[in-house]
């Protein structure tokens, strides 16, 4: 099973597009980060002591967590703002702080970022090493496609990866 977050506010542009070509192939469930009820990371540990896995916060996260923890597979599709994901997936990521290096044995974590550069803009490379460092920290297998969807035409081309990698094992 494979949980996709979506995480542009924007409905139905790129990210979203993208998230659904995904999903239609590889049958995974998309949570729309702007949708949701997730509120920043508290930073109070309380999951890595007490709480033994669970978020002390009482809002959409504690639900999505589990459904995480079924899962196999993780994608994240997210628009690049500033050089970095948007606030909403970032509230999502931070917020995943529960799952312990048994939860993450075997996942295989997805990035798709889409910004408004050429595909050869070096953000796109600082983000796949960036994630690259995460998904080392968390032992996570990890797949990274970064795509400029500067008009029509390049997001037709961007679908089109976007459609390979979900069709890859
Ligand atoms: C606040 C803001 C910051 C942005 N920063 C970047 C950026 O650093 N690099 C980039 O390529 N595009 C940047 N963009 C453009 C978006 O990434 C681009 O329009 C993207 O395709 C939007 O994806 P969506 O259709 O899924 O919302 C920015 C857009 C906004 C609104």
């Amino acid at each position: 099973m494979e949980i996709i977050i979506a995480g542009s506010p924007r409905k139905g542009m790129y990210s979203d597009r993208m998230a659904e070509a995904y999903a239609s192939i590889t049958g995974g469930e998309i949570i729309y980060a702007r949708s949701v009820n997730v509120h920043p990371c508290h930073g109070c540990g309380w999951c890595h002591g007490k709480g033994e896995g669970r978020c002390v916060q009482k809002d959409d996260m504690p639900d999505i967590l589990e459904r995480i923890r079924k899962a196999d597979r993780i994608a994240i599709f997210s628009p690049i703002y500033w050089w970095q994901l948007t606030a909403q997936t970032k509230l999502i990521i931070d917020r995943m702080y529960p799952l312990s290096a048994e939860d993450w044995k075997g996942k295989t974590l997805t990035v798709v970022v889409n910004g408004a550069a050429e595909d050869d803009d070096r953000e796109f490379t600082l983000l796949k090493e960036q994630f690259g460092e995460m998904t080392d920290y968390i032992r996570a297998a990890y797949r990274f496609l970064g795509v400029g969807t500067t008009d029509d035409a390049a997001f037709e081309k961007a679908l089109e990866k976007v459609r390979k990698l979900a069709a890859e094992k």
